[in-house]
């Protein structure tokens, strides 16, 4: 969050582990409310909340939407593929047009990194990062950190893998910064080409071997091989990649522990995950989907209140 007269979510790094506390617990109460038969507060009531997305995407997109569906907010809807940016406008011009038909807030996601903080510098309007390019994608950490904590009762002390292709992943980066606020330990695993050279430097573990990672963690994190963000080949295939790091039954059955299953999604069934592991009841994919929309009302319901 930036200091100042608007304050935005742009990246969990320059958070402190208060904040997201705060965040926690308000999306606890937000949680309660989406279990109640009336699911719905006015608490956004008067705020206009425009969801630019420049990139694909589902549970991010949809979880923004039902958020501010649920808090109350008037919602505009934005896909580059159906507007002018096709005919040449730049972002700031784009942005500064919707922002003239009084929008106070704006969800973004961008294939370019660090577009978020520039949105955030060029117009008068509260910024929400849902992912830049391969920078940040602070909420998808703070749902992954409050799931955990929901399953665990706690992150602290709790070791946390992160699964795969690190080099390409904001999700990696912004869970890095996130579940070491809290206390965790975190090892990211995956073939040496797709872990970036030095992260050690950011306190985290690494390993590159699966087996011996799943031996040392209480949490696997699975992330997805984001072919649309390679421009080279990083292993020699999918076959070979799934033999080395994908996450099956066997792999699981191995261990004297139980331990929790995550994932962002998209998956890819068959490839950093089996759909026998996705589906079993070791893994929270679909709560961390369910508690995404609580948390992101609790980011957008923090904002508007100015108490980030
Ligand atoms: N986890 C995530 O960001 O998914 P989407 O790309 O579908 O939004």
């Amino acid at each position: 969050m930036n200091k100042g007269e608007l304050n935005h979510l742009l990246g969990i790094k320059g958070m402190n582990a208060n904040q997201i506390h705060t965040i926690f617990e308000t999306a606890d109460n937000f949680l309660s409310l989406l279990q109640a038969p009336v699911k719905k507060t006015p608490a956004l009531r008067d705020i206009t909340i425009a969801n630019l997305f420049f990139e694909n995407s589902t549970r991010t997109r949809v979880s923004f939407e039902l958020a501010e569906k649920r808090l109350g907010a008037d919602i505009i809807n934005f896909s580059s593929s159906s507007s002018s940016v096709k005919k040449g406008e730049t972002l700031i011009d784009t942005v500064n047009n919707i922002l003239s038909m009084k929008v106070d807030m704006v969800v973004m996601r961008h294939p370019a990194p660090g577009a978020c903080m520039f949105l955030a510098k060029n117009v008068k309007s509260q910024i929400v990062n849902a992912g830049d390019g391969t920078h940040e994608h602070p909420t998808q950490a703070l749902l992954d950190a409050f799931s955990i904590r929901n399953k665990l009762g706690s992150l602290e002390g709790k070791k946390i893998v992160i699964v795969g292709d690190i080099k390409h992943s904001r999700v990696a980066l912004s869970n890095i910064y996130c579940l070491q606020l809290l206390g965790a330990e975190v090892m990211v695993c995956g073939p040496s080409t797709l872990i970036p050279k030095h992260i050690e430097q950011l306190g985290v573990k690494v390993s590159h071997n699966l087996d011996e990672a799943l031996s040392w963690c209480d949490v696997a994190n699975m992330l997805r091989i984001q072919l649309e963000r390679q421009d080279q080949r990083f292993f020699p295939s999918l076959k070979e990649y799934s033999n080395l790091f994908g996450l099956n039954m066997e792999r699981l059955n191995k261990l004297e522990k139980e331990i929790v299953i995550m994932h962002p999604g998209p998956i890819n069934r068959g490839v950093e995950i089996t759909s026998e592991v996705a589906d079993s009841q070791q893994s929270i994919i679909l709560e961390q989907v369910e508690n995404g929309v609580a948390v992101r009302m609790a980011v957008l319901f923090l904002l508007a209140q100015h108490q980030l």
